[in-house]
């Protein structure tokens, strides 16, 4: 029996309208949406169209255009970190980063961007007065991950938004782990660009994602090309969405998304949510009872999202992981998680740890089998 606890990679299984609409539109829309006035090409840029809605719906976007599709996260941060920084700018981010922004920050640092990181403590915490202390040369962004995917910790946007825009300090948000998962809404928390993934907390297929930009804000493309607009121009369109959505767009991947969100929204987002919090407390409890187990991240669920990090003594994350996987068929993620920052910071690196990451198809007695598992192991590996 195979238990899937990697949902922070990405959610497994889909839900099944998701996986209805994605086989429905292979078969019957892949057609090209704006490259057409025929009525199948109208078909598909209508299914888009409704696609956007449905993210601007769920994110509080008023304004559906300021919704551009990328391919993930990391492309949306990319396209708002290159789009908007120049040579000479000051921009301010955290310790738990991914190396989602970490890269992409080190291309701008070596192209004249001065990168500042603020310090988390050891729980993956933020706190604003860190950032305001960070923020003393005032920078003309923070970028900043709204979840961790190495310990769950939840940063408190909804507080540090508002102060950005008091001191007209551009906030980008990377929501890769807590979109679908933690409430979100852009206008309330005055967050100028949100870069998230579709397949995660939204539970859409891979290869879906993207950037919402404030209104106002004029971000330079990553790539130029064909837009369905303008052709008979050879320079890039400056209307949203079609100036940052060059190349013909993944309409299967867009209709899963929708599919995903309309699947959230019929479940009830807040019960999605409890669910998820019950699974995540009888983890945690039960990690917590394990003798020699090194639980990392917050202990208040309120701000824990869905990875849950720990470490057992006497063996290495990477050999327990495999062993979970080979002799328990558990799926989980161990190493650095593509955050080396993040473990720097809880004090795992080079290490790294275990990350179990229950989703909302994960049942409690799949719970109860892991801790079972753990159990076991770490009697063995302890000799007991
Ligand atoms: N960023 C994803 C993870 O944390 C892939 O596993």
């Amino acid at each position: 029996m195979t238990i899937y606890l990697d949902n922070a990679a990405t959610a497994f299984p889909k839900p099944g309208p998701v996986c209805d609409a994605v086989d429905r539109t292979m078969r019957q829309l892949t057609t090209n949406p704006g490259r057409g006035g025929h009525h199948l090409s109208l078909e598909a840029a209508r299914l888009v169209f409704e696609t956007r809605e449905a993210v601007a719906r769920f994110f509080g976007v008023a304004d559906s255009s300021r919704i551009v599709f990328t391919s993930s996260a990391t492309e949306a941060i990319n396209l708002a970190l290159f789009g908007l920084l120049n040579p000479g700018d000051r921009v301010v981010t955290t310790s738990m980063e991914h190396n989602a922004m970490i890269r992409p920050l080190r291309a701008l640092a070596d192209r004249g961007v001065e990168v500042i990181r603020v310090p988390a403590d050891p729980a993956g915490i933020t706190t604003l007065s860190a950032i305001i202390e960070a923020c003393e040369k005032k920078p003309r962004m923070l970028a900043m991950s709204h979840c961790s995917n190495v310990t769950g910790t939840l940063q408190d946007i909804g507080t540090i938004g508002p102060w950005c825009r008091r001191n007209d300090i551009l906030l980008l948000v990377d929501a890769a782990q807590s979109a679908g998962l933690f409430p979100i809404n852009v206008q309330e928390m005055c967050i100028d660009l949100l870069a998230a993934s579709g397949h995660k907390g939204l539970m859409g297929p891979p290869g879906t994602g993207f950037l919402f930009v404030r209104k106002g804000l004029d971000v330079r493309p990553l790539v130029y090309g064909g837009t369905g607009v303008l052709s008979d121009s050879d320079r890039q369109p400056d209307e949203l969405p079609e100036r940052l959505e060059s190349g013909s767009l993944n309409t299967i991947g867009l209709a899963g998304l929708k599919a995903a969100i309309e699947f959230i929204e019929k479940e009830g987002f807040e019960r999605v949510r409890s669910y998820e919090k019950a699974l995540l407390h009888q983890l945690l409890t039960g990690l917590g009872k394990i003798a020699g187990v090194t639980l990392y991240g917050p202990e208040d669920l309120e701000i824990h999202g869905g990875a849950v990090s720990f470490t057992l003594e006497s063996i290495e994350p990477a050999t327990l992981g495999f062993r979970l996987d080979r002799e328990y068929g558990i799926c989980c993620r161990t190493g650095l998680h593509c955050a080396p920052d993040a473990h720097r910071t809880i004090g795992t690196y080079p290490e790294g740890t275990v990350r179990v990451s229950p989703g909302y198809f994960n049942t409690g007695e799949e719970i109860d089998r892991f801790l079972f598992a753990l159990r076991e192991l770490a009697s063995e590996v302890r000799g007991l």
